[in-house]
C-alpha cells in the first residue's frame, strides 16, 4: 500500500497495482495549490483531471467544481499551470458539466480543449439539475461534433445515465445517429463519443463494465473482495465503497452485507503501510 498521510491521519492510499487506471482528480479553484496536489501524487497515478462539475456546497463555496464552469478564466489558467508544471506523458483532463445554453458550452470548451487537455468528460447535466433527472446525452452529439472539427484529437467521454456495457456501446451510436441526423451540423463525421464514464451504476457492481450480465454482488464480488484486501492486493473499503456494494442489494441481505463490509474494514493482516508520505 501506498499511504499520504497529514498530521497522523490518512489523507489518501492507493495500491501500485492501480497505477495503470488511476487518474486522479483534483478539487481546485487555485492554479498554483492545484499544481502542488498534482505534483505530490505524480509517480503513483496516470493522469490528473480537474473536477469542475461537482455541484455540492463543499466544492461550490470555494468556487471549484461547477462554479468553475462559471468563472472560465480560472478554470483554463487552473488547467494550463496544471498542463505546463505536469510532465508531459502524464494527461491532464477536464470533467465538466452542460451550461443551460448550447453556445456557452460550446465557447466554454473550446476554451478548455485550447489549455492542451487530453481528454474531457462531459456530465450531461446542468450544475441545477439533480442526480434523480435524466441526462441529457441528446445534448452530447453537437459537442463532440465541435471538439472533433477543432482538430486536436481530443477524446470526449460521456457521462451521465450510463448503467451498462451495452449501454455505453448504445450511448456512443445514439450519439453518431444524431450527428447524423442533424443536418444543420453539416458533419461529415459519424463519430458519438469516444468513451463512457460509469459512476452510480459501477459503484453498485463493478461487473456492469463487463460483456453479458451483471455477476451477483453478494456471492461473488463481496468475498473476492474481502480475499483481495486480506491478502493486501487491495485497500480496505471506504464507506462509499460498503454503501455502493451495499446499495443494489435485495432488502432483507442488508444486515448481513453490513456486517460483512464492517469485518472486511476490520480484517487482516494486510501489508500496511507498504510507503508512506508525510504531507
Ligand atoms: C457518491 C458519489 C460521489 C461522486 N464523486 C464525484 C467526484 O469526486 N468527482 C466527480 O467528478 N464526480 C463525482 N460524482 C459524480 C459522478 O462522477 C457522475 O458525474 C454522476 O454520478 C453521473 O454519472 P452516473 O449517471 O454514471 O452516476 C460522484 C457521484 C456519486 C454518486
Amino acid at each position: 500500500m501506498i499511504s499520504y498521510e497529514k498530521n497522523g491521519r490518512q489523507i489518501w492510499s492507493t495500491h501500485p497495482i492501480e497505477k495503470p487506471y488511476l487518474v486522479y482528480q483534483i478539487g481546485s479553484a487555485n492554479p498554483q495549490l492545484a499544481v502542488e496536489a498534482a505534483l505530490t501524487v505524480i509517480n503513483d497515478v496516470s493522469a490528473i483531471d480537474l473536477n469542475c462539475g461537482c455541484p455540492k456546497p463543499f466544492s461550490t463555496h470555494a468556487g471549484m467544481g461547477a462554479n468553475l464552469l462559471y468563472t472560465p478564466d480560472l478554470l483554463c489558467g487552473i488547467l494550463s499551470s496544471l498542463r505546463a508544471a505536469v510532465p508531459s506523458y502524464i494527461p491532464v483532463t477536464a470533467k465538466i458539466r452542460l451550461l443551460p445554453d448550447v453556445n456557452d458550452t460550446l465557447k466554454l470548451i473550446e476554451r478548455i480543449i485550447s489549455t492542451g487537455v487530453s481528454a474531457l468528460t462531459v456530465h450531461c447535466r446542468t450544475k441545477g439539475m439533480r442526480k434523480t433527472e435524466e441526462a441529457h446525452v441528446h445534448r452530447l452529439a453537437a459537442i463532440v461534433d465541435f471538439v472533433n472539427h477543432l482538430g486536436t484529437g481530443v477524446p470526449v467521454i460521456e457521462n451521465g445515465d450510463c448503467i451498462s456495457r451495452e449501454d455505453g456501446l448504445k450511448i456512443r451510436e445514439r450519439t453518431g445517429e444524431l450527428v447524423l441526423h442533424c443536418s444543420f451540423i453539416r458533419s461529415n463525421i459519424l463519430a458519438g463519443a469516444h468513451s463512457v464514464m460509469i459512476a452510480t451504476a459501477a459503484e453498485r457492481n463493478l461487473s456492469c463494465f463487463a460483456d453479458g450480465p451483471l455477476v451477483d454482488a453478494e456471492t461473488v464480488l463481496v468475498p473476492t473482495y474481502f480475499s483481495l484486501v486480506r491478502h493486501g492486493a487491495y485497500r480496505p473499503p471506504t464507506r462509499t465503497d460498503s454503501f455502493g456494494l451495499i446499495g443494489k442489494i435485495p432488502e432483507e441481505s442488508l444486515g448481513k452485507l453490513k456486517t460483512l463490509s464492517v469485518s472486511i474494514h476490520f480484517s487482516g493482516p494486510y501489508q500496511w503501510p507498504g510507503r508512506a508520505y508525510l504531507l
